[in-house]
């Protein structure tokens, strides 16, 4: 059947009809909100790099939260800034460690909001690598133990779920381990499983201050110009116990998002990295693009693709904007 019998125009003739047919709906259901947390009091100084996020004290965080529980965006994501840095990053893995401190202060103040804690050493080594150095070398199996000790510790301080996010091989397997053996097996993992080595964590770096000191990650992190490679690294996560995979960055990686999800059939989380983030809000700033035009189509672009979990620094505009469309 073709023209004049068909007519594609038909369902685009007004915002009803456009309704009734849309394919795929970007929800505040999807939404994962990062967030930088330090120690102190009274504090929110803003990251340079990325306009409208900001580090906060715990006081100041638990602030921020009251909007995020109140637009109902399900999950955070924090990230910690520690006091000191060290060769093991020991901080990572501290009973009073930033982050321990920073989830009893969330679950205590809202329970039902989900917080999700980033696995890895790389904010807490002095080095900033995401395992333990030596020789210029990050060594794989020794970090394992590392890993698992900082999962355990998140979930004793009430994780509701943990997701690894430093490369090693094995990694998702030793905390499935560890979380087991204490009792926590009710906590899930999500797999940081295709996370490439990429210019997109720019920002990011700056705010946690966890760019490497020496040398770069692409001994760990993926090739940018690897797919079928992503597809290993997923069913790997996913035969060692992952029950979310994630690939990230996001935007320069949809072909891979629609992979994984085709094969897997897993939920799928994509990351909307620090460096899509500011790409955006300085574009937006300079008035070149409409901001929230822009952000929504990208983020439904990446729902297409087959993502169901989009973490994104801009979950609290995105959750604001979609309350207000019809
Ligand atoms: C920690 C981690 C990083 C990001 C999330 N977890 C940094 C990195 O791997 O260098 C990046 C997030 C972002 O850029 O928004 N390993």
């Amino acid at each position: 059947m073709s023209f004049p019998l068909q007519r594609m125009r038909r369902l685009r003739v007004n915002k009803n009809v456009r309704r009734m047919v849309r394919e795929t709906r970007l929800s505040v259901d999807d939404l994962v909100y990062p967030v930088f947390v330090c120690h102190g009091e009274g504090i929110a100084s803003p990251v340079e790099a990325m306009p409208g996020i900001y580090n906060y004290s715990i006081d100041k965080l638990l602030e921020e939260l009251e909007k995020v529980v109140a637009l109902k965006i399900p999950a955070v994501l924090p990230f910690g800034i520690p006091a000191v840095k060290d060769e093991t990053g020991s901080e990572a893995y501290a009973e009073d460690g930033i982050i321990q401190q920073a989830v009893r202060a969330i679950k205590k103040v809202y329970p039902e909001l989900l917080v999700i804690t980033d696995v890895c050493l790389c904010e807490y080594t002095s080095h900033g690598h995401c395992g333990i150095l030596k020789d210029g070398r990050v060594l794989n199996d020794p970090t394992l133990e590392l890993l698992a000790r900082t999962a355990v510790s998140h979930a004793s301080a009430g994780a509701d779920m943990v997701a690894p996010s430093d490369m090693m091989d094995g990694r998702v397997a030793a905390l499935r381990k560890a979380l087991d053996q204490h009792s926590y097996e009710n906590v899930p993992v999500m797999a940081y499983s295709a996370k490439y080595a990429s210019s997109f964590y720019g920002p990011f770096r700056e705010a946690a201050g966890s760019t490497p000191q020496s040398g770069d990650r692409k001994g760990y992190q993926m090739d940018p110009a690897n797919a079928d490679e992503a597809l290993r690294e997923v069913w790997l996560d996913i035969e060692e116990g992952a029950d979310i995979v994630m690939v990230k960055p996001a935007l320069a990686y949809m072909d891979v998002i629609r992979r994984v999800k085709t094969a897997t059939g897993y939920p799928v989380a994509a990351y909307n990295v620090s460096g899509e983030y500011s790409m955006v809000k300085s574009a937006a700033q300079m008035g070149r693009v409409d901001e929230s035009g822009i952000v929504l189509e990208i983020l439904t672009g990446m729902k297409r693709a087959g993502a169901d979990i989009i973490i994104t620094y801009h979950a609290v505009d995105v959750a604001r904007w979609l309350k207000e469309r019809v």
